[in-house]
């Protein structure tokens, strides 16, 4: 283990220690510290789910509905089965989702509701994806004061993003403490999110966890207008007319990541003792590129793409006041972060994949 990083602090101690033990004692493997390679512990953890005699968690997943909450509920299920993963929304499940496990309604709003399923699920993880990040601040201050103390030793997650950086924030790298001055109402939500959890982790021995996303890059669910989604739609276009229109400026450099990569991030970060941590909220970081970048890629394998350029004013704004690069530097050290897609086997990928559902849905590829 790094040096340092079980703090030697009384009252941290008292509140986490039989946790953290009983939950490091319970990882597949033992410590994740002795392992070679993150890579290596992942497909360890992949292919050894708890024996019989360890407890696997109870994860709850709110807004688990959008981008990120299927997949991460998918691996999840792999290694704990599916009965312990229980995805939630406020949305009409499709048919693929309600056959593959337990799905209940579930609105962060409804605080009673949120810690009825808490406690009759018993569930010990509880991730955040829910878009209402507000909400889900005060949501969280009710069950930590209510079950984490008393009744449970729940694990929560909230993901933060690089909106909550601003145009003050050191921006090449932004590191993990500095400035956060964001200028949209995503960033400052994410924020309140963020300073919430660490104040509750501080006052009550809340075991809050938070990672600051990149821009995440996956193929199954359509871009919604955020400010990173042009590094998704490029690789529909691409193989569509072979031109795409890119609405911000071609040496616009924003952090990135796969989106395997930010699950497994995820799950990884979950499993970590809490003696390995010197943070409660982290960066991760994978690849940083442009348009312009990731484009030339694409031409490696489809020569003939065409983009233009027509740069969107709201868009170009919030990207130019985010970080370029994520430091991430505490992340790997603390609990083994490390990437597996750069920006070479993500093209490669998402070509492939874009590829392969447009054939299956009978979609014209170029
Ligand atoms: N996808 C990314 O690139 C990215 C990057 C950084 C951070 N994040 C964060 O990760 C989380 C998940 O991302 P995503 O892309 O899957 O989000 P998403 O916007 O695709 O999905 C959010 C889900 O929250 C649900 N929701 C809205 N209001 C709700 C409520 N009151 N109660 C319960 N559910 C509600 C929505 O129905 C939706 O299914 C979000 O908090 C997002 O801000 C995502």
């Amino acid at each position: 283990m790094h040096p340092g990083l079980c703090r030697p602090n009384a009252a941290l101690l008292r509140s986490f220690c039989r946790c953290c033990l009983s939950r490091a004692q319970s990882l597949p493997g033992g410590s994740l510290s002795s392992l070679p390679r993150q890579m290596s512990r992942w497909n360890s953890l992949e292919n050894n789910s708890p024996s019989p005699a360890q407890k696997p968690p109870r994860v709850l997943i709110t807004g688990g509905l959008g981008q990120l909450g299927v997949g991460l509920a998918q691996i999840l299920r792999e290694q704990y089965g599916s009965e312990n993963v229980i995805l939630s929304d406020i949305k009409k499940p499709p048919p693929h989702v309600l056959s593959s496990g337990p799905f209940v309604y579930a609105d962060v709003l409804d605080y009673k509701h949120l810690r009825e399923l808490i406690i009759n699920y018993r569930v010990t993880w509880l991730i955040h994806y829910s878009a209402l990040l507000s909400a889900v601040g005060e949501a969280n201050v009710a069950l930590a004061r209510k079950i984490n103390i008393t009744e449970n030793c729940l694990r929560i997650f909230v993901p933060s993003t690089i909106g909550a950086f601003g145009p003050s924030s050191p921006r090449d790298p932004a590191p993990d403490l500095c400035v956060q001055r964001p200028r949209t109402i995503y960033g400052v939500s994410k924020v309140h999110g963020e300073l919430m959890g660490e104040y509750l982790h501080h006052k009550y021995g809340l075991d809050f966890r938070c990672l600051r996303y990149p821009g995440v890059i996956s193929v199954n669910t359509p871009p919604g207008g955020g400010t990173t989604d042009y590094a998704v739609q490029i690789f529909h276009d691409a193989l569509s007319t072979g031109h795409y229109e890119c609405y911000l400026r071609p040496d616009t450099r924003l952090p990135m990541m796969h989106i395997s990569d930010c699950h497994r991030a995820t799950i990884e970060f979950m499993q970590a003792p809490e003696c390995q941590m010197s943070l409660r909220t982290y960066n991760i970081a994978a690849m940083s590129f442009t348009p312009e970048e990731v484009a030339e890629e694409i031409r490696k394998h489809l020569p003939h793409l065409k983009v233009t350029y027509n740069p969107d004013s709201v868009r170009q704004n919030i990207a130019d006041s985010w970080p370029v690069r994520f430091d991430d530097t505490n992340a790997r050290r603390d609990w083994g972060w490390a990437p597996a897609f750069q920006l070479e086997e993500l093209v490669s990928d998402m070509l492939r994949s874009v590829r392969d559902k447009r054939t299956n849905e009978g979609l014209p590829v170029s």
